[in-house]
This record gives C-alpha cells, structure tokens and sequence, in this order.
C-alpha cells in the first residue's frame, strides 16, 4: 500500500466538521476531491477557497445521501466526470442523544440510513471502480462509541458497531488486494457548536479525550495510508479501547450513564443542540 500515493478522494458529509477537514487535508497533499454533502450547505464555496488555497481539481455533488438510490448515483456522477477514486471517505454520519424509548421514528431511521445503509452501498458501488485503480483505501468513519455502547444514543452507537465489524470483515475480504480498508473511530471532536459545548461540560475528561476536527483527519489519512485497520486517534482513547475487554460493560454503562442520564437529562440535552437538532456523541463518550 506504501508504493502509491492516492490522487483523487470522495469524501461523504465534506461540508462541515471531521468531513471538510478531511477534504482540507487530502487538498493538502495535492489530491483531487470529489465532495459529497446535502445541497446549500456551503460546498461550492468550500471548494472555491481549497482550489485557490491548494490548485487541486475539486467536484462537487449536492444529494442527500438517504436516498436510497443516492450511492448509485453519486458513483455513475464521479465515473461520468472522470473521476478516477482511489481514496473513499465514508464520514458523514448523523447522531442524536435521545432515550429511545424518547426517540422519534424519522430520527432512528434517517441514523441507520446514513450511517449505515448509505455507508455499505456507496462502498459496494465504488468497489468496482477502486479495483481498477493500481491502488485504494478506503476509510470508514465509526467512533469509539463503537467499543462502548452508548446509553441515551442506543441506535447511534450500534450504527457505529455496525460500521467497525463491518469495515473489519470487509478489510479481512480484500485483505491481498490492491484495496486497502482502514476503520476510524474517534473520541469527541469539537465539530459543530452544540458539540463544542457538550465536550466543554465534560470538564478534564473532554479536554484529555476530544480532539480538532483537523488532529482526527490527519490521524485518519496518515492511518489509513499505512494500513491500520482500526484508527484511533490519541493516546489516552488509544488505551482506553485497549482496556475496555477488561471493564465489565454493566460498569462502565452505569458509569456513562450517571454522567449523561438518560431520560430528562439526555433529552435536555437534544433540545440544546443546534438547529438542525443533531449532536455528536462526544458528549457521553467521555463519561
Ligand atoms: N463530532 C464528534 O464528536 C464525533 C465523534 C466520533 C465520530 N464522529 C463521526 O464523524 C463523522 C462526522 O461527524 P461530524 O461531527 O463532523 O458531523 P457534522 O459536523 O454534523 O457533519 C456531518 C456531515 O455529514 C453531512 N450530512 C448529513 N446528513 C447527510 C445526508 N443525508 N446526505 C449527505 N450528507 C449528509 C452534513 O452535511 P450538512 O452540512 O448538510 O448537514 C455534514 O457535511 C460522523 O460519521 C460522526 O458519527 C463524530
């Protein structure tokens, strides 16, 4: 996988947050983008700024991604434009902090098609093409919350369980290929404001556990580019994953669980959040 450098990403949810991050980051290192998020959300002037700053030929494909056609049209857009992908980002994601028994239909299931049925038919419309390619990566964005169910965002945080198996079998797949499967899976990133605030009332343990959204992208494709197959950035996340065999999970649930709440508290917590209503999980990550 060293032999080659990637020369054109696609990445999903590039408008904000860890995804215009990761764009910044491959526009850094000379890469063509191909860039993915909902329409007027502030793409084309996001590619405006990173072509002038960087002179890498960028696209732009505004579409919602839970359209369940929506992969299959993204990856005949990119082919169709002479796109050749070697690099697939799957970032965007969507969570909400809510008990379930709280939650609302449209929120649970836009999360699962987002973050999951989205991210397993982009990769299987874009394998074809990545196969042709001398060499391809593809990056998967899970959390930690992968590692440690989540109380209060119960079908976000098995969304990304979802992705890490899955981004692990698959790597187990194409393990001998020329295509390469890295999963990432962060702590709190101080993305969007409401998760900003969220990691600042997590006090020392948000400040020792969250990042920048540009620490994460640059640990993601420096990861990715040496063949890690599971990403996680920062040493203090590093060790606690590696410690989390050994915590009884009816411990560490109660834990979070303390420190987030669940009902009153977490829903508090949704109706805080930015407009659009959408959080990350750093909140509770950091119990
Ligand atoms: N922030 C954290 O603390 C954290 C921690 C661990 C893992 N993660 C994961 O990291 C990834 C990025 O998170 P983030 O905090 O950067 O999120 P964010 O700031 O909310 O950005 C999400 C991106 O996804 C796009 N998006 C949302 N729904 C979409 C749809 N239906 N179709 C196409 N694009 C859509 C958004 O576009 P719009 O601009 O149109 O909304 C935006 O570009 C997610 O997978 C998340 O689960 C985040």
């Amino acid at each position: 996988m060293l032999s080659c450098l990637p020369g054109c990403a696609m990445i999903t949810g590039a408008s904000q947050g860890l995804g215009r991050a990761f764009a910044e980051e491959c526009a850094g290192r000379g890469m063509e983008l191909v860039l993915i998020a909902l329409p007027d959300t502030g793409l084309p002037d996001l590619a405006r700024i990173l072509r002038r700053a960087y002179e890498v030929r960028i696209e732009i494909i505004e579409m919602d991604l839970t359209d369940p056609e929506g992969p299959q049209k993204l990856a005949a857009l990119a082919r169709s434009r002479d796109f050749l992908v070697d690099t697939l980002v799957n970032n965007a994601g969507v969570g909400f902090m809510a008990p379930f028994s709280q939650s609302n239909t449209r929120q649970n299931e836009t999360t699962i098609q987002l973050n999951v049925a989205a991210l397993v038919r982009l990769t299987q419309e874009m394998l074809p093409a990545l196969s042709e390619r001398a060499h391809a990566w593809i990056l998967n964005v899970a959390s930690v919350g992968a590692f440690f169910p989540m109380p209060s965002m119960p079908v976000y945080s098995s969304t990304k369980g979802f992705v890490l198996s899955f981004s692990m079998l698959l790597r187990e797949e194409l393990r001998g290929t020329n295509v390469g499967v890295s999963v990432l899976c962060p702590n709190g990133i101080r993305t969007n404001r409401g998760t900003r605030q969220l990691i600042e009332r997590q006090g020392w343990a948000g400040r020792l556990t969250c990042k920048y959204p540009d620490e994460v992208a640059r640990a993601g494709i420096r990861g990715l580019l040496k063949g890690t197959g599971v990403i996680i950035p920062g040493l203090v996340n590093q060790a606690l994953i590696r410690m989390s065999p050994l915590i009884p999970r009816s411990l560490y649930m109660r834990v979070i669980s303390r420190r987030w709440g669940t009902g009153e508290r977490a829903t508090g917590a949704l109706r805080q959040s930015p407009a659009s209503g959408r959080v990350s999980e750093a909140a509770i990550s950091n119990a």
